[in-house]
């Protein structure tokens, strides 16, 4: 896809991964809008050029206020990128881990949804557009501490490949985008050494995007060893291993 002639809106672009595609994406000509909840945070972004609509994905309203909003001021909309999720620890065997895994899946999986449903009719109106879901190289080998996050990914990715197949034909694309581990703050790349630089794994992202035709899956280097564990016979011995973070992260575990 062209990356310097979009009108693309980015849900969850107050922060991180999707604050960094948002500016790559204006950086190369594009104009786009910016979603999320933390209207402090749109306002300074409103600063920097770009427009910033508030959207919670968790609320079928608030997400069909924005959809009306963006199409108002850029009816050319044509591409959606569904960034917004949370990561929450979970600790299965206590009880209390439900309330953590029911907003994930409201925010992951149900969230993503919304905004597809929401968006979905103006492009196929237009006849062109591009979607693309965000989910992880967690939905592909499961991160033990993150349960229902590893779920809702695996979710997005089953979703996504369903409504490429549905789309088919209609001129609208479905580009799945599965990040590995990114280091989105300093914090972050103290606890993970293995994550990636944000600013390497945006510009290589963007370099994917512009493949011709669009591809699937953007797959950056960094996510091929989750997303090809099962096919090249590694799934166990990767899953073992990352069940040690288990130790560290849910110390307190009975
Ligand atoms: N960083 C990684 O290692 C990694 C790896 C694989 C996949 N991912 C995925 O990439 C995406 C971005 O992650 P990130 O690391 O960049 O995290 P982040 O900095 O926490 O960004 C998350 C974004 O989602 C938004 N968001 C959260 N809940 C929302 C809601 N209910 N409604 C609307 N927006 C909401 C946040 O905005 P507000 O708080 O302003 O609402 C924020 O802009 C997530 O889907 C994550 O699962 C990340």
């Amino acid at each position: 896809m062209d990356i310097d002639n979009r009108t693309v809106f980015i849900v969850g672009a107050t922060s991180g991964i999707g604050l960094e595609l948002a500016r790559r994406f204006a950086a190369a000509g594009s104009t786009v809008i910016v979603g999320g909840r933390r209207t402090d945070l749109l306002d300074e972004l409103s600063a920097e050029g770009f427009t910033g609509v508030p959207i919670d994905v968790t609320d079928a309203g608030s997400v069909a206020r924005a959809r009306d909003t963006i199409l108002h001021s850029h009816p050319d909309l044509d591409t959606i990128m569904t960034m917004a999720g949370v990561m929450i620890l979970e600790d299965l065997r206590d009880p209390a881990h439900f309330s953590a895994a029911e907003q994930t899946i409201d925010t992951n999986l149900l969230g993503t949804i919304r905004v597809i449903d929401a968006f979905t009719p103006h492009l196929l109106a237009r006849g062109s557009g591009t979607i693309i879901p965000v989910s992880s190289g967690i939905g592909f080998l499961p991160f033990p501490p993150m349960p229902t996050y590893a779920a809702t990914k695996a979710g997005v990715h089953a979703y996504s490949e369903a409504l490429r197949a549905q789309l088919d034909g209609t001129g609208v694309e479905v580009c799945e985008l599965v990040p590995p581990a990114v280091a989105t703050t300093p914090e972050h790349a103290q606890h993970n050494s293995r994550a990636l630089v944000l600013a390497d794994f945006a510009s290589e992202v963007m370099d994917l995007l512009q493949t011709n035709p669009t591809p699937h899956e953007i797959l950056v280097k960094g996510v091929l060893m989750n997303r090809w564990a099962e096919r090249d016979g590694t799934y166990d011995e990767l899953v073992a291993q990352r069940s040690q973070a288990l130790a560290v992260l849910l110390p307190n575990r009975q």
